[in-house]
């Protein structure tokens, strides 16, 4: 890491007024433009506790800006889950700025038919009537070429396909990709999109493990979209510099969503921290590098796909308090669920991310633009959601969302359902307004 000083007028601003506000202004240093940086570990000017990241010149024009207006922010990767859960979370969709919500299909059981993802898209309408929801269908061996069909006639918009054992509800999932070639097939004549889940199961003998199932899956990739070249196909949750050059590679069909979460997380920030734990894994700080690069150039095939995926406080931190399993399975069996949730702070957490990297100036096109234009989907005429810069009055990101039947539960209730956001306790540097 670069240490490098910072002037001493700038350094009595940050002591006198404290860290919090210091991060929502812009400060000169004798040679360059600087702010603070969310991202501590990156390359960096350290001093007195405080992370600054040099600002790109050509994006300081964007330092004075006070508030913003996104066209219609899009979310083209989500989970939203069903029963209570999805009661809690279906409607963080909007509170996080986001009009339109693309669904992952992982269910118990997954929605391997069209008229279960009618139905499902029904009952997210019921809980949230004023977002958007596109629906997905689980690949597995049982879609026939004329359920695809019947999923297109019915406004399904894309197939996800998960690899086996990989991540959360895939045991039905893929484990050969040309078997399902007659189905991708009818999704190209359809124009339906395939939705990658893009990692090899790990297989510790084959030298597989979950830091490099990413780029070993590259090539089913490659091959999909060699054979099916009008096959709309997004890569999902890219976490590697490989997939990200891997997708520019590829023809216009093929396109990459990026998490919010991956743009801030490295290897380190979750190993041993249940509420980073996602999957695929953040990678090394040069995959992290590559995602915010892609997005600072304004690739128009890569766009935000949160991969929101809330699981129960319970499941990211199984103990015996809070599950009802006899201390002994637990101890044999304890692993913790699969997903960051960054629904309820989505387009804000963006902001305050792109700013950090200097990509501020990306943001329409990263969370709507893009997406839209690859979906087809325009953004309603004249729709625009507003955003602010936080002040220290604003409260900080929620320790938790508890859902209503379970407010008055004391935590360590196996039966409470609470979700932790990413981000929980912390300050964002923006709010929407
Ligand atoms: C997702 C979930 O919990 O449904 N988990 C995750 O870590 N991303 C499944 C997925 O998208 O892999
Ligand atoms: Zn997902």
């Amino acid at each position: 890491m670069m240490r490098r000083r910072i002037s001493p007028c700038a350094r009595e601003h940050i002591l006198v007024r404290g860290r919090r506000l210091a991060r929502l202004q812009w400060w000169w240093h004798p040679s360059r433009l600087l702010w603070p940086s969310l991202a501590p570990r990156d390359s960096a000017d350290v001093e007195g506790g405080v992370v600054w990241k040099r600002k790109d010149v050509s994006g300081s024009c964007l330092a004075m800006v006070e508030t913003l207006e996104i066209p219609s922010p899009a979310d083209f990767h989500v989970h939203l889950r069903q029963g209570p859960m999805s009661e809690l979370v279906t409607p963080h969709v909007a509170l996080g700025g986001i009009d339109l919500a693309y669904v992952m299909p992982n269910l118990t059981p997954p929605l391997t038919s069209a008229q279960q993802t009618v139905d499902y898209m029904a009952q997210l309408r019921a809980i949230a009537p004023h977002t958007r929801f596109l629906g997905t269908m689980y690949l597995s061996p049982s879609i026939t070429l004329d359920e695809i069909r019947r999923a297109s006639a019915a406004g399904i918009r894309g197939v996800k396909s998960y690899p086996r054992g990989v991540t959360t509800n895939s045991d039905g999932g893929i484990e050969d990709y040309e078997v399902y070639f007659p189905v991708f097939e009818a999704m190209q004549e359809c124009g339906m999109v395939l939705n990658l889940h893009g990692e090899i199961p790990s297989d510790t003998d084959k030298g597989v493990c979950v830091l490099n199932a990413e780029p070993l899956f590259l090539a089913h990739l490659e091959k999909i979209h060699a054979h099916f070249p009008q096959l709309r196909i997004v890569l999902e949750h890219a976490t590697t510099r490989a997939a990200v050059e891997c997708v520019k590679r590829c023809g216009d069909t093929v396109a990459c969503t990026i998490t919010a979460h991956h743009l801030q997380l490295t290897v380190d920030d979750w190993a041993g921290k249940p509420l980073h734990f996602c999957k695929p894994v953040a990678k090394m700080p040069d995959d992290r590098a590559a995602l915010r690069e892609v997005i600072r150039e304004g690739h128009p095939r890569f766009f935000l796909g949160s991969d929101s995926a809330p699981h129960p406080l319970a499941a990211k931190y199984p103990s015996p308090a809070s599950r009802n399993d006899s201390t002994d399975e637990l101890m044999l069996n304890c692993g913790c669920a699969a997903g960051v949730y960054t629904s309820p702070i989505l387009l804000p957490l963006c902001a305050t991310l792109l700013e950090s990297f200097g990509a501020l100036d990306q943001l329409a096109a990263f969370v709507s633009e893009h997406g839209r234009r690859f979906y087809n989907e325009p953004a309603e005429p004249g729709r625009v959601v507003r955003l602010r810069r936080a002040t220290p009055q604003d409260a900080p990101v929620p320790a938790a969302y508890v859902h209503s039947s379970s407010t008055d539960k004391r935590d360590g209730d196996p039966s409470k359902l609470q979700v932790s956001p990413f981000f929980a306790g912390q300050h964002l540097g923006w709010v929407l307004a």
